[in-house]
């Protein structure tokens, strides 16, 4: 039988063994939310970046350049890691390279996997019907926040699993993702006690956190394939 675990946070995730898994990488405020929002707006692919400078210098590539620190946008790009700032006229077949302060860190850490996809609670039920096409086991990475546990993926995590058919739950990661999955009956009620959200909202990014609780509004399935994320 095939096995699911949880990686509640991107710096954990070098206890865990990836090679010949599908890793499924979760920042559902906001980063893999906004990956997802990008695509779905026609984006030709996103690159994740892990360093602000690597990612301003994509700039004389011709790349949109996105940057988040401490949730905020950083001075001197196009974005910050908003998908509520996001227009199809602006996004339209642009490739796109994108540095926020964990998910894309977490993104570029499962290289080495059988496949590495994106989720959120926008494409939660696309991403449990491409897990469901493959016979690998899967470890689901939580970005976490600057090495903490956040609530919003771990939630979104549990969601994933429980949606699963004929998995072995393989760890207490797992257990407790799935237990706040099952104790949960609003996701947005729920994601407004993050962390995170309250971070949000004190810098005026409530919207961004109603639009990243919307389930399934965006069904398509982001995939790493080399350095750049693309529609599967
Ligand atoms: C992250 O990557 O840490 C988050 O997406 C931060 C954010 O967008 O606020």
């Amino acid at each position: 039988m095939r096995s699911v675990d949880v990686c509640l946070t991107h710096q954990d995730f070098e206890n865990y063994d990836h090679k010949g898994k599908i890793v499924v990488v979760i920042d559902v405020l906001r980063a893999t939310s906004t990956i997802n929002t990008l695509l779905f707006l026609g984006a030709d692919h996103v690159r994740p970046i892990g360093s602000l400078e690597e990612c301003r210098s994509l700039k004389d590539q011709d790349y949109i350049i996105m940057a988040e620190r401490l949730g905020k946008k950083v001075d001197g790009f196009d974005y910050g890691n908003s998908p509520t700032k996001l227009s199809e006229k602006d996004i339209r077949e642009k490739k796109v390279a994108i540095a926020t302060s964990n998910g894309s860190k977490a993104i570029i850490k499962s290289e080495g996997s059988k496949e590495t996809i994106l989720c959120s609670f926008l494409n939660i039920n696309s991403v449990i019907d491409f897990i469901h096409t493959y016979e690998s086991d899967v470890i689901l990475l939580c970005s976490g926040w600057l090495g903490k546990t956040n609530l919003e993926d771990t939630l979104c995590a549990g969601g994933i699993i429980a949606g699963l058919e004929n998995f072995e739950i393989e760890s207490d990661t797992a257990l407790i993702a799935k237990a706040l999955h099952d104790k949960t009956n609003n996701v947005l009620e729920t994601m407004r006690l993050s962390s995170h959200a309250k971070r949000l909202s004190g810098y005026d990014n409530k919207v961004d956190i109603e639009f990243c609780s919307r389930l399934n509004t965006q069904p398509i399935v982001p995939i790493l394939k080399g350095n750049k994320i693309v529609l599967s």
